[in-house]
């Protein structure tokens, strides 16, 4: 019974979705835990890329069955327009299952993120705008609206106009916004069962019953353990748990299934939004990291934020996580530096510091020590196997699994579905 949990060892955009489509013709599920629309996975196949938000990645392999946890939160609008696109494009998508228990992202979700983050001004977040903040503060404080919500109109009018009381109260007299209608909300939520009836079901039965078959189920996180809400860098984060924990509840398996944990890790560091990021550069360096690895937000088209290489990360990744093993992408963008700095430790208030603080004070006032490691020149695209690699590359790689805590059993050296060298198998 393998079951993989993948998952953003980083700030997000790790390249988690490629490295879910390479797994994805070896198994049979592949489910998202958490988060929702907030995501963008880019996918490239053969001459095809595909950019997926709330769709598990493993939904671009034939064999495979995609999930929508029950620890997703799902806009039903923006689900209908993925799945259509896909459709357009010869995939077929009739497989998805989507838990009953999911949340559902509401208009007035969207609105409460949106008019939040301009009130905050300066103090924003940097959110994708997508509602998933408010949505997971309706599921905590028991006012949110659920897919099963939505086959018994009673029940969804109740709960709506419960959830809208206050909120229109806040967006009337504190924000100044017109108030939202109940019936409003209520008929376009119901406009969306009918078409999402044939996918509702109980995931959390069906995946526990695959694991039991042997069934391989692959759990594929959004965002990355420093956005996660408990382990991140709190307030700037995503409002679930990407971390390996957030599996298990949000899919509804037990710790006990959990087979292998795979950290994937950028060969340096971004992140996209407000917050702390002790390697950021803000010279030619970080510019040339952010033109050559097309570092462009998938979901809200926002330039990321291009640092180097951060082992204090990596080691506080493998130990939130239990990481097994880590997937190490994009290592070809780093062709042609003489010289690469990484981050080995931090100084704080002139004290060295080997591991992450977990006071927020002295993760904003860290400052990296960095350790010079040799580049290369040559093209590494076409690697398949790690003697290709030039050596200085290979040093570089037995460098960062040395300081990160687990093996690297994947490297990646470009966007492609066949530009991975596979070390050490996940199954
Ligand atoms: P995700 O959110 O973790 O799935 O990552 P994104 O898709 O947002 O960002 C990763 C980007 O890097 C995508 O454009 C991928 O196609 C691309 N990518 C993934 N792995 C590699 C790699 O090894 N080399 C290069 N050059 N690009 C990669
Ligand atoms: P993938 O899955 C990078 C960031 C936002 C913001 C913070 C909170 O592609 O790696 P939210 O809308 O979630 O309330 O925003 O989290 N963020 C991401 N950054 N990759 C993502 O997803 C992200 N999803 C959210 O930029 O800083
Ligand atoms: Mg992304």
């Amino acid at each position: 019974m393998p079951a993989l949990v993948l998952l953003g060892a980083q700030w997000g955009d790790e390249g988690k979705g490629k490295a879910t489509d390479l797994l994805g013709g070896s198994v049979d599920y592949v489910v998202r835990y958490q988060g929702g629309n907030n995501a963008g996975h880019t996918v490239v196949v053969g001459d095809q890329k595909y950019a997926l938000h709330l769709l598990p990645s493993g939904i671009l392999s034939p064999g495979c069955t995609p999930v929508i946890g029950n620890g997703v939160v799902v806009d039903p609008s923006v689900l209908f327009s993925e799945l259509s696109g896909l459709n357009e494009r010869g995939v077929d998508t009739s497989k998805l299952l989507i838990s009953g228990n999911a949340h559902i992202i509401t208009p007035y979700n969207v609105t409460v993120d949106k008019v939040t983050e301009r009130f905050l001004g300066k103090r924003k977040i940097g959110t994708t705008g997508r509602g998933i903040g408010p949505t997971y503060a309706d599921k905590i404080n028991r006012v949110g609206i659920r897919v099963q919500d939505l086959y018994d109109e009673s029940i969804l009018t109740q709960k709506v106009e419960a959830a809208l009381d206050v909120k229109n109260q806040m967006l009337t007299k504190f924000y100044n916004r017109r108030a939202i209608a109940t019936d409003q909300v209520v008929g376009e939520l119901l406009g969306y069962a009918d078409k999402l009836a044939p996918y509702v079901t109980d995931t959390v039965l069906v995946l526990n019953q695959a694991l039991e078959q042997d069934k391989v189920v692959l759990f594929e996180g959004g965002q990355g353990t420093l956005l996660d809400i408990d382990h991140g860098t709190y307030p700037f984060v995503t409002s679930s748990n990407p971390t390996a924990g957030g599996a298990c509840t949000g899919a509804g398996v037990g710790p006990t299934k959990i087979t292998r944990v795979i950290g994937i890790l950028k060969a340096y560091t971004t992140r996209v939004g407000a917050g702390p990021f002790p390697t950021e550069l803000f010279d030619e360096d970080g510019e040339a990291l952010r033109r050559i690895g097309g570092e462009r937000g998938v979901t809200t088209g926002r330039d990321r934020r291009c640092g180097w290489f951060d082992a204090v990360i990596a080691r506080y990744a493998t130990r939130v996580n239990g990481l097994t093993d880590f997937f190490l992408t994009k290592l070809d963008v780093l062709t042609g530096w003489e010289q690469i700095p990484v981050c080995v430790a931090y100084e704080i208030d002139g004290k060295r510091v080997e591991e992450l603080p977990y006071s927020q004070t002295d993760f904003h006032h860290a400052k990296p020590v960095y350790e010079m490691l040799p580049g290369w020149s040559e093209d590494i695209t076409g690697a398949k196997s790690f003697s290709d690699l030039p050596k200085n590359a290979q040093a570089y790689v037995k460098a960062l699994e040395e300081m990160s805590g687990a093996p690297i059993s994947a490297i990646g050296v470009g966007p492609g579905r066949d530009e991975t060298i596979q070390i050490n198998s996940f199954l």
